[in-house]
């Protein structure tokens, strides 16, 4: 059967390797619209302040399923901000008593919330060395924060200086290169492929530098890392839908107020949450490629992470376009969904 023939679709029901949940009033606002859908997710600790112990994860953890309303099932996987005075033993403990799944290296100033992160690599490496004798995944946000590197090309430079050195001095550390953007990170997984995955956004599938440059400036558009040349979005789709395990979805749904989106210097983050599987069904389908779906959203993150895939399903169904509100609101004030630009013709079946 074509692609356009199929109406209905039923997959393992996925997971969001990459999301930021928040906390307080935004985290009520937005947890429903994740566990509608996914059954885990690797809960982003950029919080203010981060999520650096095994202490202070559990006790985000406690506030998530606190926040989860009655009769949703989710699971959150979660994660330790890695800073430069993570001590390994507090990791590994963590890891062993089930409370973390990864860590997290933020690259100083490379993004919303990272002011702790690393400056000076060297000084993280007996946490990296743990986490390689432990199996435990390191999450990278992969973009070097240079002045004098442009904007676009920061995720290839951290390839070269600092992914690429990392996995040479730690080879056993499992690493997630997150919210992969480039051409050139695609091809970075594809040829070193050992210990190594990538998380893939769904806005990033979507648009690309123009989205949010041209005919005026889209701050709903604006994340990090920023969507780069149409070139490398269509390597993204390709490296997405093409059923390679070493690639799966991880939203990184962000979301800020529209008051913290919509003024002079502007928060980075797309809010994906609600209509992610809308989002990607359409972009898999455009590419005929439908039947890679479960393999990206449900069946790759599981595997990379050694978990067992989600026993119950999703089905989805395609009929007339399917409207999602402009925005929700939180008790933390109006948050803007994501505007693929065009019709969403599936939808999760309730
Ligand atoms: C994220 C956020 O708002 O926390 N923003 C984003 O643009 N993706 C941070 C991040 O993951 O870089
Ligand atoms: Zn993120």
């Amino acid at each position: 059967m074509t692609d356009t023939a199929l109406t209905r679709l039923t997959i393992r029901r996925p997971d969001d390797w990459h999301l930021h949940l928040r906390d307080g009033a935004m985290l009520e606002g937005v947890l429903p619209h994740t566990a509608a859908h996914f059954g885990r997710a690797i809960v982003m600790p950029n919080l203010v302040p981060p999520v650096v112990t095994g202490a202070q994860a559990a006790a985000y953890r406690e506030r998530i399923m606190a926040a989860l309303p009655e009769g949703m099932s989710f699971q959150p996987l979660m994660v330790l901000y890695l800073t430069e005075e993570t001590d390994p033993e507090d990791v590994a403990a963590a890891h062993a008593a089930g409370i973390a799944t990864s860590v997290k290296l933020y690259p100083a100033g490379a993004t919303t919330n990272s002011a702790s992160g690393v400056r000076d690599f060297d000084k993280v490496r007996p946490v990296l060395e743990k986490m390689a004798e432990i199996g435990m995944p390191l999450c990278v946000h992969g973009e070097v924060t240079d002045s004098d590197i442009d904007i676009f090309d920061r995720e290839a430079v951290f390839i070269d200086r600092v992914l690429h050195p990392i996995r040479k001095k730690v080879p056993d550390l499992r690493v997630v290169m997150e919210h992969v953007t480039t051409q050139d990170a695609v091809d970075y997984v594809r040829d070193h492929h050992k210990n190594l995955g990538a998380t893939i956004t769904t806005h990033h599938l979507i648009i690309n530098r123009n989205h949010i440059l041209a005919g005026g400036i889209k701050p709903h558009y604006y994340c990090l890392p920023v969507a780069k040349r149409e070139q490398h979005r269509i390597a993204l789709v390709e490296a997405a839908t093409s059923g390679d395990e070493r690639f799966f979805l991880g939203t990184d749904s962000a979301p800020h107020t529209d008051p913290a989106k919509l003024q002079a210097c502007g928060c980075a983050g797309c809010f994906t949450a609600p209509n992610t599987m809308s989002c990607l069904a359409e972009v898999f389908e455009a590419a005929g490629k439908l039947k890679n779906l479960e393999a990206f959203a449900s069946k790759n993150g599981p595997k990379f992470y050694g978990l067992p895939v989600n026993e119950e399903t999703i089905t989805l169904v395609k009929g007339e376009p399917v409207s999602y509100p402009d925005r929700i609101e939180t008790d933390a004030g109006p948050v803007t969904v994501f505007d693929a630009g065009f019709p969403l013709h599936w939808r999760v079946e309730a």
